[in-house]
């Protein structure tokens, strides 16, 4: 386990925003995608952070943008696997946790057909470790980071939390076990309560230019690839499939951008209190795009055309995603408010300020030579 000292002492200007509500929020895979804004939106909101990550498909450098975009330092982060109930357990041992939001998993759909053990072990066994060590020192208060892949095929219309779960795939199936676990925990100890948030699609980048999607290889997902044919680095996309019963052919999917995704789980955090026991919401902006649209709004913000080329429907995909996005705005006052276009144009400025993700950008947390 590697740790890095807390900096408040240093002092960047600006630090202290008022602190509402005044608790510690332990982060796993705080240095992924969806964490590392999160990590972002907790403190600008006054949170108190503990990060931890063990950087297996990320990079510590992240932190050091989270710090300067927020202009505070995180309070810790540690370098360790979830399922390492030792290391976990010192870190909870050193710090006082009010609640935690569990990022840490993998997640490639398709990796995850080819390595189901893995996926098992990493997702399943890292909850069950990461609640043991909640259990063992009196945390009760969980964010969970669940899927709508949990729902597989379900067919056209937008779905809400209680559609069936027919999970395909064992990246979706890994999330589902987690979901009924927690649910069962909730069930038999009433102290604890868990908002899971059911992701639809992701996508987007903060609008500095600093934190976005930087996946290692060739990217697997939409808009990822689409930024890399932009910048040239790809010769075109592949879409896959226009023979779908859709309104061109193409796939269609609830993008999301990630700061609305970062900023659901801060309001998540807030409503902790409101009710015991599990709790499932949909994470979408309630409006599906198909490939085709995702492609000519990336032209549009990129100045040229996205060139592609219409392949073979990929194994596994569904023709519709699309999430009933009402219970957060019912419950919590909540909905995503930006739109395809900014999502477009927030991920095409990361990947023109980072060509070649975060490969390259200097330094580690304490490289940091300050905000600006
Ligand atoms: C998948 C997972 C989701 C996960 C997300 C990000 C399912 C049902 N969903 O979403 O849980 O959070 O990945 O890891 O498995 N497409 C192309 N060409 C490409 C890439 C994608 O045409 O090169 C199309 C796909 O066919 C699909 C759409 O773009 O219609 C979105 O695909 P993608 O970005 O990979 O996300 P999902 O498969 O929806």
């Amino acid at each position: 386990m590697t740790h890095s000292e807390p900096d408040h002492q240093r002092g960047l200007a600006g630090g202290a925003r008022p602190a509402s509500p005044p608790s510690t929020v332990l982060v796993t895979g705080g240095a992924g995608f969806i964490g590392s804004h999160t990590c972002v939106e907790l403190l600008d909101h006054g949170y108190e952070l503990i990060a931890v990550d063990n950087y297996s498909n990320s990079t510590p450098q992240v932190f050091s943008r989270v710090e300067r975009i927020a202009d505070r330092f995180v309070g810790a982060v540690y370098e360790l696997d979830i399922r390492d109930r030792h290391a976990l357990s010192a870190v909870f041992d050193r710090h006082s946790v009010d609640a935690v939001v569990h990022f840490a998993a993998h997640k490639a759909v398709g990796e995850s057909t080819r390595m189901p053990v893995e996926y098992y072990d990493t997702n399943v066994g890292g909850t069950t470790a990461l609640l043991r060590t909640m259990r063992e020192h009196g945390v009760h208060q969980l964010v969970f980071s669940s899927s709508s892949s949990v729902y597989g095929d379900a067919g056209h219309g937008s779905l809400s939390e209680d559609t069936p779960a027919r999970p395909t795939s064992p990246y979706a199936a890994s999330k589902w076990l987690c979901e009924r676990i927690l649910d069962d925990v909730c069930r038999r100890l009433p102290e604890f309560t868990v908002l899971c948030l059911r992701y639809f699609n992701p996508v987007g980048a903060h609008p500095s230019g600093l934190l976005g999607e930087a996946p290692v290889g060739v990217p697997e997902n939409l808009m990822p690839y689409v930024a890399q044919v932009a910048i040239g680095l790809r010769e075109r996309l592949h879409v896959f499939g226009d023979d779908y019963a859709t309104v061109d052919g193409t796939g269609i999917r609830d993008y999301i951008h990630v700061m609305d995704t970062a900023e659901a789980h801060r309001v998540a955090l807030d409503h902790l209190a409101d009710a015991p026991g599990m709790h499932v919401y949909n994470l979408g902006v309630g409006r599906g795009r198909s490939v085709l649209e995702v492609v000519e709004a990336f032209g549009e913000v990129s100045g040229s055309p996205i060139p592609y080329q219409i392949v073979g429907r990929r194994p596994g995909d569904v023709a519709e995603l699309v999430a009933d996005a009402t219970a957060a705005a019912r419950d919590w006052g909540w909905q995503a408010t930006r739109d395809l276009i900014d999502m477009c144009r927030d991920a095409w400025r990361f990947q023109q300020l980072n060509p070649h993700g975060y490969a390259g950008s200097a330094g580690g947390r304490n490289a940091m030579s300050g905000p600006g």
